[in-house]
């Protein structure tokens, strides 16, 4: 039976007009914006993404998915929110050049938030390249439900695309950092960590994981966790058109419960998914 439209339209997402409070480089590449938007932040629960208008012009059209980075507070009260972002294109390059003060056109928070199990005592956070932007806010919501036992692990190109570790996680989180030149931390993947914590009993079927990143990532996850029955949530950041599950422009395949490969919208049923549902065939992922 289909159902009736609902009679009171949910409170969010919302577009909504923010104002900049802050848009800083903290690496060559990487800029953190800081937004006061007061009726949106109360709304946004971790893992959540705001889709952003780049430019006042017509040219980029389609508003920039960006993950939530933290939210900003006011002691209790939740007054607005950071992105964390690389600028590799159009949209990007434009925000970056946007300063303190300017108006900035969002809809948000979207998508879902990730499900931390209660009475959760350990947690694993694995981040690959500008997959880094949610990591603090997850990290953050864990030391509030109490959990201390928290590892970060972060894997970036080289020395330039290696954020300061004050905005990869807060403090109290333990950190590991490898980069594929060696320039920072370990040599390699980031996928190396997990075999290490695995084999020091610090990566159970208990422990919570939750990872952000590109698809080899992903994939090599999958692998890495798999054997071991370790469950990983998984943000996604599929290409978006609407940002809201109207034009079907940001679909990935997943392993339905019968085995067989069914599709999901990145942006209206997600962007978190179980990485053990997530199908990687070399198609129909971003990165
Ligand atoms: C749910 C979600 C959350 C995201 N969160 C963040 C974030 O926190 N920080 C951040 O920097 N970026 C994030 N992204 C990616 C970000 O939206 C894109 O980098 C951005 O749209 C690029 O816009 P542009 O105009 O600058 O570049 P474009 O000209 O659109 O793209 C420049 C290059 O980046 C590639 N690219 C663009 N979008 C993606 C994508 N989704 N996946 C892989 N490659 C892409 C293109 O192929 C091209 O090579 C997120 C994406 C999604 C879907
Ligand atoms: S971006 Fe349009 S349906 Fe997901």
């Amino acid at each position: 039976m289909p159902q009736p439209p609902p009679l009171e339209t949910p409170e969010y997402p919302k577009v909504a007009l923010g104002e900049i409070l802050e848009n800083r480089a903290i690496a060559r590449f990487t800029y953190v914006m800081k937004v006061h938007a007061p009726t949106v932040a109360p709304g946004i629960q971790p893992g959540q993404f705001v889709n952003i208008r780049t430019s006042d012009s017509l040219v980029p059209l389609l508003r920039r998915p960006m993950s939530v980075h933290r939210v900003i507070r006011d002691g209790p009260t939740a007054t607005g929110f950071a992105v964390l972002y690389d600028v590799v294109g159009p949209g990007t390059r434009s925000l970056s050049t946007m300063t303190k003060g300017r108006r900035l056109d969002f809809i948000g928070p979207l998508g879902n938030a990730v499900t931390i199990p209660a009475g959760t005592k350990r947690a694993v956070l694995v981040a690959g390249g500008v997959g880094v932007g949610p990591i603090k806010i997850v990290a953050e919501e864990l030391q509030r439900r109490g959990v201390r036992d928290i590892t970060v692990c972060y894997g970036a190109r080289d020395f330039e695309h290696v954020v300061p570790q004050e905005d990869v996680c807060p403090h109290g989180c333990r950190l590991l950092v490898a980069t594929d030149d060696g320039s920072v931390g370990k040599r390699g993947r980031v996928t190396q960590f997990l075999d290490e914590l695995v084999g020091q009993g610090r990566l159970t079927k208990d422990t919570y994981v939750f990872a952000c990143g590109p698809t080899p990532m992903f994939a090599a996850l999958q692998a890495a966790l798999a054997p071991h029955g370790i469950r990983c949530e998984a943000a996604t950041e599929e290409f978006m058109g609407c940002g809201f599950g109207v034009c079907f422009g940001c679909t990935l395949k997943v392993k339905e419960d019968d085995g067989k490969v069914g599709y999901r919208l990145c942006c209206a049923d997600g962007c978190i998914f179980p990485l053990d549902r997530l199908v990687f065939d070399g198609h129909g992922h971003g990165h």
